[in-house]
């Protein structure tokens, strides 16, 4: 099966539901790679953690994930993909497969700098990216509820996660383990 690696930051817990949803919905169609940056990783404002650049050399798709913070990605998310400029500069992950995910506490915290923001870290290193085949509003079960087709966008609502939401991201896991099978 193809490897999916979800890489993601999170401190209340928010965007790693988000993720853990994304896991269950690539469940049985690619194995699922579960890199949770943490405070520790970053040492002297680097982030340090080689283990989690090996497990993307050697997946298909990749989930990049953090609350969106002062309008972009957490600085740690920033350590990390800082962190992969080796890995730039031999183009070594050309082509996998590559999706974002975020949250916010408003409905228009700028949610989509964030992913645009993972988009172009995608494109640097000549990554594929895979956006969400939702349309906002349209959608009978009311997933991708706040209309975003770069990527996952969410937001709390009375301190917690809709279950649109985690069903959005389910369905953005099962889309990325799809095209992680495809590729290669
Ligand atoms: C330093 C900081 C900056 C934030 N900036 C934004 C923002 O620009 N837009 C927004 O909608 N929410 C913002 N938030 C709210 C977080 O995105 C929100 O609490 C999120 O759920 C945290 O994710 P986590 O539970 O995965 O840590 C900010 C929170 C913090 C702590």
């Amino acid at each position: 099966m193809p490897l999916l690696a979800i890489v993601y930051f999170s401190i209340s817990g928010t965007t790693e539901k988000l993720a853990h949803a994304l896991a269950r919905g690539a469940d049985g169609m690619a194995d699922v790679a579960l890199c949770r940056i943490t405070g520790n990783d970053i040492v002297s404002g680097r982030f340090q953690n080689e283990r989690f650049l090996e497990t993307i050399d050697g997946a298909s798709a990749v989930a990049f994930g953090s609350p969106t913070y002062m309008g972009g990605p957490a600085a740690q998310f920033k350590a990390f993909a800082d962190a992969s400029s080796d890995r730039w500069s031999q183009q070594a992950w050309v082509n996998k497969i590559a999706a974002g995910f975020t949250t916010g506490a408003c409905a228009s915290g700028d949610q989509l700098h964030t992913l645009t923001y993972f988009s172009i870290l995608a494109a640097q290193h000549g990554m594929l990216w895979c956006g969400l085949d939702i349309p906002g509003g349209e959608d009978l079960s009311g997933r991708n509820r706040l209309g975003s087709q770069l990527g996952l966008a969410t937001h709390l609502v009375d301190a917690s996660l809709p279950q649109s939401d985690l069903s959005t991201a389910e369905y953005l896991g099962r889309r990325l383990a799809r095209m992680a099978g495809r590729s290669g």
